[in-house]
């Protein structure tokens, strides 16, 4: 590992000198160059585009993908203009390519660092024959907010897991020297805190929270090697991140020392005059590059303006230079000026894809409720298929999936038709799932009463998630809600199976479910995995990385939040219709709740089910001396008690009881996945480092010495624990 990291470091060494050396031979004009991305013209070489790069106008294309199109840009960078600069060939490339894995939310679900990393450099591998070579990805903004559209690209609403699991993504997208993507983590930073979950709305955003739940991720993300990363379109506390100096020079540069680059979100430069806070596009592009933003995606802002800002002085050369600098030491980093390779193939589903991209299907789906053993499945059972996402092999991949192709992808339909032959009967129900007709629903209940067991595909189309899809209702959308009523009065075991890009609020049908598989929308091979899991052939083994709301008025609702001065006790909890119609101003308790919800969720962050169960031992203590420099290691024993084999994912918590500011109540510093045999046993370690336990306290990063609550468990509503004090030496 060391080898490695010392290489890399000369790598990149190697790299700045080359840049410097081809800096120094840049005209003005060349240099601005560098630092403007164009989209592509779709699959043809426009006259424009060609003399643009020809003229070394251009650094950067975005949005170009097909193989010999791609081959000819490279050509014309190398070969026809004067300083033979190859370009960066951007794409979103951010669950998958041509192969689609779950949204990243799914993901998330599947705790698999490995599995991650393996998704990541499969999508490498695919986007990387094409000729691209960069991804807008991973995203890796911490969301808390389920009416966020693209809280579905996200990894959920914890820091550490996104950490971790950002990280994993940037590994596997950077790994493969022949099939690296440059990763771009995005977007920089609390985009996902956007007031009302709208999306591009303001977040505000106080310093101890940003550096506390925000921050981390993206430092993870870079440590993990990413080259580029993008600010968000968000104002952050009245400066958008695009033109501000304290996030991508102070923190970014100054705290991190990132030497990659940073390229702006699409026209996000010369939006800073839509913010209000640049005078007029030739202003946003001065603003911008002195915050350090160092390419300008598609607003054509550094293209119309940068030269003149330079030569009548308003922005420093060296400044440019900087940022032309920071741009060509990727370059060469990556390796585009060694090579002059031609794509021509456009990328297949391999067998390993398939096989991986079930995997994480299969890994990604939550067992949220499972009454009476009505699931697994036996093959001798007559299954009823219904609902609007049964058979849509396009609406189960989600969002972000323009390399993706209808026909690669599963249903469920066509996997249990395969599995069941004549014993399945399908009838959708709703069409799609907005459809508010109710003609179907006899049919479906007919259906239903026919089969042994009804299987029912709920939850969103792909494009009711992802960028600018946001809602304000989230519950099930159309008339699903009523179906599921129906269907309920066949009297006949329902399986509720939900493909949706963020928490839904279902909470008035769940009653009717006799087992619910939440399952995020699953991508390519969604039918083949939620099969093996319906018939128990994979014993489901997700855990939620987000937190399921009761209603949306709860929103933000998430495990880490901070206890308040008055917390919700049960006995203080009173319901709108407990208080007499007659009272005056009684109190009501007084303590942190809504009148109209129990202040719970519908299920909490960390929270999956399995058809075996695990038994946890207590956790010990294994280190003598738990000191602010050593922190302390934890062990517990976990046993299989159930009788299929089955995969725990073992979660480890903390709370710093007393400190300078409020922490939360239960903060994740830990997880392991643990797979078993019936009646297997398992001795799991934690080393909680000095790290894990440090926090920002409005002036600095501290470890603060006093008493350490630690949980473990298989969700953040774990008890079970024991404290740890921590000494200051
Ligand atoms: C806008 C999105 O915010 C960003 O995530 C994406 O990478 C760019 N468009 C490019 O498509």
């Amino acid at each position: 590992m060391e080898k490695a990291i010392k290489e890399e470091k000369e790598m990149t060494a190697d790299s700045r000198e080359r840049a410097k050396e081809l800096l120094s031979s840049l005209t003005l004009s060349e240099k601005v160059g560098q630092l403007v991305q164009v989209s592509g013209d779709h699959g043809h070489v426009g006259d424009d585009l060609r003399e643009r790069i020809r003229n070394g106008s251009i650094g950067s294309v975005i949005n170009e993908v097909d193989p010999a199109t791609v081959s000819e840009l490279q050509r014309i960078a190398r070969t026809e203009s004067d300083k033979g600069i190859p370009l960066l060939i951007g794409r979103d490339v951010v669950h998958g390519f041509r192969t689609i894995f779950p949204i990243p939310l799914g993901l998330a679900a599947t705790f698999n660092e490995a599995l991650i990393e393996e998704s990541a450099a499969l999508a490498a591998r695919e986007a990387a024959a094409q000729g691209v070579n960069w991804t807008f990805a991973p995203m890796i903004d911490v969301s808390r907010d389920p009416r966020w559209g693209r809280i579905a690209e996200s990894l959920g609403e914890d820091t550490y897991v996104t950490s971790v699991l950002g990280a994993a993504m940037v590994r596997g997208f950077q790994k493969d020297p022949e099939h690296r993507l440059l990763a771009c983590p995005k977007h920089f930073a609390g985009y996902a805190a956007s007031e009302s979950g709208r999306d591009y709305n303001t977040s505000n955003i106080p310093e101890i929270e940003l550096r506390n739940t925000y921050l981390p991720p993206f430092r993870a993300a870079l440590e993990a090697g990413a080259g580029s990363i993008m600010p968000s379109f968000s104002d952050l506390n009245g400066v958008p991140p695009t033109g501000n100096r304290w996030l991508l020079r102070q923190v970014l540069r100054d705290e991190w020392n990132f030497e990659g680059f940073v390229i702006s979100d699409w026209a996000s430069v010369t939006e800073l005059v839509e913010h209000g806070i640049a005078a007029d596009h030739a202003d946003a592009a001065r603003m911008a590059v002195e915050a350090g933003a160092n390419m300008d995606m598609a607003s054509e802002a550094y293209a119309n303006h940068l030269e003149a800002l330079v030569e009548s002085g308003v922005v420093p050369i060296e400044v440019v230079d900087q940022l032309v600098l920071e741009v060509l030491t990727v370059k060469f980093w990556l390796g585009l000026f060694d090579s002059d390779r031609v794509w021509n193939e456009v990328s297949v589903v391999s067998d390993e894809a398939r096989e991986k991209a079930m995997q994480a299907a299969a890994e990604s789906a939550v067992l949220l409720k499972n009454e009476d053993w009505t699931l697994p499945l036996s093959d001798d059972q007559t299954v009823a298929l219904i609902g609007p996402l049964a058979d849509q092999p396009y609406e189960q991949l989600g969002t972000w999936v323009f390399d993706a192709i209808e026909d690669d992808s599963v249903s469920l339909r066509s996997a249990l038709e395969e599995r069941l032959g004549n014993r399945l009967g399908y009838c959708p129900g709703l069409e799609i799932s907005r459809d508010r007709r109710h003609d179907q629903f006899d049919e479906a209940v007919r259906l239903a009463s026919q089969s042994d067991v009804v299987v029912v595909a709920l939850g969103e189309e792909s494009i009711l998630s992802g960028e600018a899809h946001c809602r304000t209702d989230i519950r099930l959308p159309g008339a699903q809600e009523a179906l599921v009523t129906a269907l309920a009065a066949s009297g006949k075991p329902i399986i509720g199976v939900i493909m949706a890009g963020r928490p839904l609020v279902f909470g008035d049908i769940a009653h009717h479910l006799d087992a619910i598989i939440y399952a995020w929308h699953p991508g390519t091979m969604a039918g083949p995995a939620l099969t093996k899991l319906l018939f128990g052939e994979i014993n489901p083994s997700a855990k939620l990385p987000v937190t399921l709301p009761r209603a949306v008025g709860q929103v933000p609702i998430y495990y880490n939040n901070r206890n308040t001065g008055r917390p919700p006790r049960p006995e203080t909890v009173t319901f709108i219709d407990d208080i007499d119609p007659q009272a005056h101003q009684v109190s009501v308790g007084n303590t942190s709740f809504h009148l109209d919800v129990d202040p719970s969720p519908a299920y909490p962050f960390g929270f999956g089910m399995s058809y075996t169960w695990f038994e946890y031992g207590q956790p010990e203590l294994l280190s003598e001396h738990n000191t602010v420099e050593t922190g302390f290691r934890i062990g517990l024993n976990i046993t299989n008690a159930g009788d299929r084999a089955g995969t725990e994912i073992v979660q480890l918590y903390i709370r710093d009881v007393v400190a300078s500011v409020t922490r939360p109540v239960k903060e994740l510093k830990g997880f392991e996945r643990v797979a078993l045999e019936p009646g297997e046993s398992r001795w799991v370690e934690f080393e909680i480092r000095p790290a894990d336990l440090a926090f920002f306290n409005g002036i600095e990063n501290v470890v603060e010495p006093g008493l350490f609550k630690v949980f473990v468990g298989g969700g953040s509503d774990t008890e079970l624990g024991l404290d740890v004090e921590l000494s200051a030496n």
